[in-house]
């Protein structure tokens, strides 16, 4: 007999989508570096690439290639054997993505329980992790709704930018309406500031116009613009194998501090 972890009072495993629908804010790189931080924290961790850019595989050095994450949510492939052991930590395990992804948009609409479909997949796998990081497309779609209905947390980054705050309102009316309907457990997590100049008067704006806003929803941490951030996936690392040294690795160390105690 299964007796529920929940029985004994454990610490249920935390599912957190990274979730904004503007692009290059930071998401990407932001699951990685999570989900590798809390690798290095120890703490069993699964990175689920939900973006057909396929960006956080190919940032870890895995092949998205098939079997990906589009097998597992379209046809009778478990999860399970779709997740593949990260190259780079031994407490890491990746769902890869690529281009296949796209399709599943448009293929799920006909699908009975069709914002569900992640949420099933999941189901099986869920417990053998401490957290799952899910990086999601930069879209409002079905499949950042899947990501929504999946999820015990979001994340959102907002980059230190121009029209940071634009589309804020609609995600979190979004995340509103989920919460009301599909997910009724659904909490945000945190806001995170990436991309800060601290050159820019702008950076400085953003950061307190977010901070009044959002008040203690966001994070301390804010990640500061860095060429290593930007650099590193091209070499398929996380920043903390790129350079451990560098600002970077030391804020997303930090932040997954954050994760762990909220
Ligand atoms: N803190 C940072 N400093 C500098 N460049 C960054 C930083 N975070 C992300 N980038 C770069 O900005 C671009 C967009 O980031 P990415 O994480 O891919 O955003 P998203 O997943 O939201 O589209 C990428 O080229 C990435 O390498
Ligand atoms: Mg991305």
């Amino acid at each position: 007999m299964m007796i529920p972890a929940e029985y004994f009072g454990e610490n249920m495993g935390k599912i957190i989508a990274i979730v904004n629908q503007k692009g290059g804010v930071g998401k990407t790189t932001s699951a990685i570096n999570i989900a590798s931080a809390l690798a290095i924290y120890e703490k069993k961790t699964l990175l689920i690439d939900f973006d057909p850019q396929g960006n956080s595989s190919s940032g870890i050095g895995v092949d998205g290639n098939s079997p990906n994450i589009y097998e597992a949510l379209i046809s009778k492939v478990k999860l399970s054997e779709v997740i593949k052991k990260s190259p780079i930590l031994e407490k890491l395990d990746i769902v890869p993505s690529n281009v296949d992804l796209s399709g599943a948009e448009i293929e799920l609409v006909k699908e009975y329980s069709r914002e569900f479909k992640l949420k099933e997949a999941l189901e099986p796998v869920k417990d053998d992790y401490d957290y799952i990081i899910i990086d999601c497309p930069p879209s409002l779609g079905l499949l950042t709704v899947n990501t929504l209905t999946a999820c015990t947390d979001v994340l959102i980054p907002i980059q230190c930018e121009y029209y940071a705050l634009e589309g804020v309102s609609q995600l979190l009316n979004t995340i509103r309406l989920i919460k009301k309907g599909l997910n009724p457990d659904l909490n945000i997590m945190g806001i995170l500031l990436t991309m800060y100049d601290r050159r820019l008067n702008l950076s400085l704006q953003v950061a307190k116009e977010v901070r009044r806003y959002f008040q203690e929803q966001a994070f301390n941490t804010i990640i500061h613009r860095s060429v290593k951030l930007s650099e590193a996936p091209s070499f398929g690392k996380s920043i903390f194998h790129y350079d451990i040294k560098s600002t970077g690795a030391k804020s997303y160390l930090q932040l997954a501090k954050e994760v762990m105690a909220r």
